[in-house]
């Protein structure tokens, strides 16, 4: 038997456990790297600082498990409160990792390091084994996939968005809290955290103005982007999916944009440039036509318009964007031209049915006659 120990030195627990090999009676290899352990931040401390129930040797075969909160009541008290506040997992190591080779946030070999975030959280998740268990297992998959994840796998760029940007750490809430970064009156402001000019610009705006009022219907970001799918704004997906995001709210100026000419071209299939909803509006800063400095407003058409039509001027811009055909006061001429194309469209089409009848009875007649006389031939 050993005698016990005074101090309880780190060498004195890795003669046992240095030993890679090691196990306990069950199988379960309780081995520990004394290299690792002393090159992590808790290289210096003794090993029943943590595991603290330790006292004597031989020290028990089941010990207490190890409370972080001793020394990061901080951390301890913010999960408490948060979705993580019941995992089955050690509360820390879950995202922290091996617990013997814990490394500050801002060192590479830490599993909280920017660029590692999104596969640690990814682990319960996304579609692994353990993602499935633990269910929402499409926010990995659709992250990486996004500019934030792109610009962080490929670019490793520090300043894009991982996880813990817009969700945070230790205190995370379901989006349905109004205390979440994520709950959607905040969402602006979460993004906004970097993206601080296209915030002010949205804030600025119908929509933005619209929110800060309580009027939870109109988008904020994420209705538009998306949170975990954002894509490229200047790619062609984004832009065709777009119209139809606008028009989810807007059903009745989608459908006057789709009578004309801009829309028309756009729906021929395929991607073409042509005139969305956000040129002529903007994306961001998006006022009604009656403030003077919205890009529709009377007296910037020439400009909103211009940007495209090279000339375009005061009689080129009376053209209706959102014409409707349909509604003879608001839209006299094009009600017109559409009544006479309809009218035009319909007397063709009686013409040639009624041509078409008459000469199938011609058609019939003549064979009758044929054949009769043919018959009178045989006879
Ligand atoms: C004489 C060798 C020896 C020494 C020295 C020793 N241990 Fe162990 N330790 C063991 C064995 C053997 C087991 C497996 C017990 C079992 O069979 O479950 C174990 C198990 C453990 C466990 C796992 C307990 C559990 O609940 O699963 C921890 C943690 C542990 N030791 C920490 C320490 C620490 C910290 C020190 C130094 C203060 C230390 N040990 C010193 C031999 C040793
Ligand atoms: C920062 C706190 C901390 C320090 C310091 C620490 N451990 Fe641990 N150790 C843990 C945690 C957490 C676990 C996981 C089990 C648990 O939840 O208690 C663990 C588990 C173990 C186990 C069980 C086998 C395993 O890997 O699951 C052994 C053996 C062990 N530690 C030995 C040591 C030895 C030896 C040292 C010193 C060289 C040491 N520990 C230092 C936190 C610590
Ligand atoms: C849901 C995952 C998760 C859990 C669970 C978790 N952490 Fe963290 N922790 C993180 C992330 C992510 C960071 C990096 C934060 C940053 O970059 O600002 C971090 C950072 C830290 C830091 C550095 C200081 C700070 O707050 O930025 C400490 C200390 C820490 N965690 C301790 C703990 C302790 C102790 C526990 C258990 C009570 C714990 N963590 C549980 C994800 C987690
Ligand atoms: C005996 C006190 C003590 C215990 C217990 C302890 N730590 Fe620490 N921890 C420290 C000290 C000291 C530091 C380094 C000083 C600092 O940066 O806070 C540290 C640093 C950290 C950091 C790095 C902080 C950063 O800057 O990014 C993390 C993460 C961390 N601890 C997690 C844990 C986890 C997880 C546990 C439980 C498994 C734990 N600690 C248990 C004392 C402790
Ligand atoms: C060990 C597995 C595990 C890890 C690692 C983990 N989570 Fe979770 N997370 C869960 C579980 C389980 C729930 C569901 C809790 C519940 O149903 O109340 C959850 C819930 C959530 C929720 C709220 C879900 C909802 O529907 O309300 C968010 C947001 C979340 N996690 C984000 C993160 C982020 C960000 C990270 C990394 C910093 C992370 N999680 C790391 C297991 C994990
Ligand atoms: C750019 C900001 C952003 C990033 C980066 C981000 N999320 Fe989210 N996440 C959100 C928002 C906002 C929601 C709220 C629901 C929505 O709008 O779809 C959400 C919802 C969730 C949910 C569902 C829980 C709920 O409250 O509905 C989980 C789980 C989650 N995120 C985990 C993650 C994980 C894991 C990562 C990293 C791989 C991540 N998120 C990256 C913003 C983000
Ligand atoms: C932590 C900072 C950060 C946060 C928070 C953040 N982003 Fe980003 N975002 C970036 C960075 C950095 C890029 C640039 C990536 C690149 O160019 O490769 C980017 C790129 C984008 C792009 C593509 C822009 C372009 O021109 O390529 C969009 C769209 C976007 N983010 C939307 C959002 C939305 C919506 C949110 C909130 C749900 C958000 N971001 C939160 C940092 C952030
Ligand atoms: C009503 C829908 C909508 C909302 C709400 C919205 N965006 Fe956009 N966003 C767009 C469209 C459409 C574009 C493409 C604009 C273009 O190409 O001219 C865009 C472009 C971007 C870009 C690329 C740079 C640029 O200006 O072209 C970023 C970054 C971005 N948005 C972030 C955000 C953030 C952050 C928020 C919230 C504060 C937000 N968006 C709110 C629709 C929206
Ligand atoms: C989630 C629903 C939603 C989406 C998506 C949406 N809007 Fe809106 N929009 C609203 C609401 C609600 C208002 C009215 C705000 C108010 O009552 O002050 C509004 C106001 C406007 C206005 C100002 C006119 C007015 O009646 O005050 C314009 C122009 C506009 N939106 C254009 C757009 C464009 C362009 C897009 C796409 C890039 C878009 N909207 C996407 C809900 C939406
Ligand atoms: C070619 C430029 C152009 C395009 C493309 C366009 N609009 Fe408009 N929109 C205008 C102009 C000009 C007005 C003001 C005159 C009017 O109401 O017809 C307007 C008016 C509006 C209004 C009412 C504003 C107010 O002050 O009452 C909304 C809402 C709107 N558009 C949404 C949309 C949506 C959604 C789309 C895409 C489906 C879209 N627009 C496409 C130019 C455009
Ligand atoms: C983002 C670019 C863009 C903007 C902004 C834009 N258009 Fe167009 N427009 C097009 C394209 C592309 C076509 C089809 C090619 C062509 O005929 O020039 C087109 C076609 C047209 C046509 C039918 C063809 C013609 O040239 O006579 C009219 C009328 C028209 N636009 C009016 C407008 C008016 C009015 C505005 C402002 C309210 C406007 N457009 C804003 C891109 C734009």
């Amino acid at each position: 038997m050993l005698a016990p120990f005074a101090t309880h030195a780190q060498t004195d627990c890795l003669s046992c456990h240095g030993d890679a090999t090691i196990k306990d009676d069950s199988g379960h290899n309780i081995g520990v790297d004394g290299q690792k352990f002393s090159a992590s931040i808790h290289g210096s401390l003794k090993c029943n600082d943590c595991h603290a129930d330790i006292k004597d040797y031989p020290h028990p075969e089941h010990l207490a498990p190890v409370e972080c909160s001793k020394c990061h009541s901080d951390e301890q008290d913010k999960l408490k409160g948060s979705v993580h506040a019941d995992g089955k997992e050690h509360p820390c190591t879950s995202c922290h990792g091996d617990a013997h080779s814990i490394f500050p946030k801002a060192d590479p070999r830490s599993a909280v390091y920017p660029l590692n975030v999104p596969a640690t959280c990814g682990k319960c998740h996304g579609d692994s084994g353990e993602g499935r268990k633990h269910g929402l297992s499409s926010v990995l998959p659709n992250y990486m996939d996004s500019i934030h994840g792109f610009a962080l796998s490929k670019e490793g760029l520090l300043v894009a968005a991982n996880c813990q940007s817009c969700h945070g750490s230790h205190g995370i809430l379901s989006h349905t809290n109004p205390a979440s970064p994520t709950f959607k009156a905040n969402i602006p402001k979460t993004c906004g955290s970097c993206h601080a000019k296209i915030d002010m610009d949205y804030e600025d705006g119908a929509h933005g103005k619209a929110i800060a009022a309580g009027k939870m219907k109109a988008p904020v970001c994420t209705d538009c982007h998306t949170a975990h799918a954002i894509l490229q704004p200047t790619e062609s997906a984004f832009r065709m999916q777009s119209t139809p995001i606008c028009g989810s709210c807007h059903k009745d100026k989608l459908s006057t944009y789709r009578d004309t000419f801009h829309s028309q071209l756009g729906s021929l299939g395929g991607y073409v440039e042509t005139a969305r909803c956000w040129d002529c509006h903007g994306a961001h800063k998006i006022l009604p036509a009656s403030d003077p400095s919205s890009p529709i407003a009377p007296a910037n058409l020439v400009v909103t318009c211009g940007r495209c039509h090279a000339g375009a001027n005061a009689s080129f811009v009376r053209y209706q964007p959102h014409a409707n055909a349909h509604d003879r006061k608001l839209n006299p001429a094009l009600y017109f031209v559409r009544l006479f194309m309809n009218l035009l469209l319909a007397s063709t089409l009686t013409f040639f049915v009624i041509h078409t009848i008459l000469w199938l009875v011609r058609a019939r007649y003549d064979q009758i006659k044929k054949k009769s006389a043919e018959g009178d031939h045989h006879a």
